[in-house]
């Protein structure tokens, strides 16, 4: 069988009649791009319940590092669940919550002890975050960056500033929050260079936040996005995490790292902090960890969780099933699958700069192991953002057998599993090709 094997016309009639009942019954906040109806996975292929066979290019938004449905990560699950499926780690002991503590603590990239605090998604690690940070300092205010995304529960949707309809109607939001620009080398927000634009982003900190709006010892923390996911997988230059860790360190502000999606791996690295020398204080970590079960998980320096008994808790947080993934996931990353997505990352890349080369309509392509961002553009020169293009391009490459999802307002995310080969790699280039071909023929 060649993958992809699109035999249908999209969707086919079981596809179109669940996406029928779904309409009528299922929350209409949910942004479906395409008409894909899951029917089973292996690895970075999927099939929908027409048979139609897909390359997943998105990995159910980066979550499925591991692929989907690795034998390990199936195994450890059905191991647990034929023990216990839940006790709640908030009244009661059970050893999978505490090796995941240990084996997390031994990964992140913060210095000294660390200790875990468990819930179920991205958005309870970040929730967790701000409170520990406001707990821990006894200072309230926090500082987030324009683009980066964070979570939609009230506390870490103040923080989100990636799209306005995501906190359109919900307001007012958590007070106490400053937004300022992240350091894009591509569309620098001050002109500068794109090696100024980190010294740009933190003198505006410095100069403008720090000293015009809020006293630097009323600042809790500083949450930053090694690299921004919906924002764009948008890529700072080092520099940037650099003086954003002097800075905070400087005025006893807590920097905090957001790798729910640059983590577990999909950066060619356990995490992405690494690619920058990065030592935050906490870390989020959520998508990637349980290859698929939902699992959130703050990791923080010991000293910096000083929290009391009944401070914060969650019932079903580091359920012992998702422990077990976890743990089974961490063992598949670690026994080659981080070096894989560095290697295909790497060819992946080279590849999309090659198609840099002959379409205009692509402005940027940028990232790390296989968090990769291409920006389109109508005009290199004005960078006029190819938004219709871009959407375009999503359904092209879903008609031609291949998952892939957009980021920011005009860029395209290459998310696969990170089990992703070198050939499933080309085969996806190949079709994002024809792709461009068709939006650039079509256009006007
Ligand atoms: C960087 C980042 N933080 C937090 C979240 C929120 O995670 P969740 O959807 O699991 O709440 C996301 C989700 O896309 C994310 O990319």
């Amino acid at each position: 069988m060649s993958i992809p094997e699109i035999k249908t016309a999209l969707p086919g009639p079981k596809a179109a009649a669940i996406i029928a009942r779904d309409s009528k019954s299922v929350s209409p906040s949910y942004t479906r791009d395409y008409p894909f109806v899951m029917a089973k996975g292996q690895g970075a292929v999927v099939e929908d319940v027409d048979g139609n066979v897909f390359l997943d290019c998105a990995a159910g938004i980066a979550v499925t590092g591991t692929g989907h449905s690795h034998p390990d990560v199936v195994n450890a699950i059905i191991s647990q669940v034929h023990k216990y499926l839940h006790m709640s780690g908030t009244d009661f002991y059970y050893e999978p919550q505490v090796e995941l503590a240990e084996k997390i603590g031994a990964l992140v990239p913060i210095p000294g002890p660390t200790r875990a605090f468990f819930g179920n998604s991205g958005t309870e690690a970040n929730e967790a975050a701000i409170k520990m940070a406001r707990y821990h300092t006894k200072r309230v205010n926090i500082i987030a960056f324009l683009g980066s995304f964070h979570g939609r529960t009230l506390g870490s949707l103040a923080l989100t500033s990636s799209r306005a309809v995501q906190r359109t109607g919900f307001g007012p939001m958590m007070p106490g929050v400053f937004h300022a620009p992240y350091a894009n080398p591509y569309r620098n927000p001050f002109n500068a260079s794109p090696d100024a634009c980190a010294e740009a982003s933190i003198s505006y900190i410095e100069d403008q936040i720090l000293t015009q709006l809020v006293s630097p010892d009323e600042v809790a923390a500083i949450v930053v996005e090694p690299i921004q996911g919906e924002g764009g997988y948008v890529v700072p230059p080092a520099a940037f995490h650099q003086r954003l860790r002097a800075l905070t360190s400087k005025h006893g502000i807590l920097l905090i790292a957001d790798e729910v999606q640059s983590g577990m791996g999909r950066t060619g690295k356990m995490f992405a902090s690494e690619h920058f020398g990065l030592e935050p204080d906490i870390v989020s970590i959520a998508k990637g960890i349980a290859s698929g079960l939902p699992l959130g998980i703050t990791v923080a320096r010991a000293d910096v969780m000083d929290w009391k008994p009944g401070a914060h808790a969650s019932t079903f947080g580091g359920n012992p099933v998702s422990c077990a993934a976890a743990l089974a996931t961490i063992n598949v990353l670690k026994s080659g699958v981080v070096k894989n997505a560095a290697i295909v990352g790497a060819h992946l890349m080279g590849r999309l700069n090659a198609l840099k080369e002959r379409y205009a309509l692509i402005g940027d392509v940028r990232g790390r192991g296989l968090m990769i961002g291409v920006e389109f553009v109508r005009n290199r020169v004005t960078k006029e953002r190819a938004t219709t293009e871009r959407d375009r391009i999503v359904q092209e490459m879903f008609k031609r057998g291949v998952l892939i999802l957009g980021a920011g307002r005009n860029a395209l995310r290459f998310a696969p599993p990170l089990v992703l080969t070198t050939d499933q790699a080309d085969v996806i280039v190949d079709i994002f090709e024809q792709a461009l071909v068709a939006v650039t023929n079509n256009q006007g």
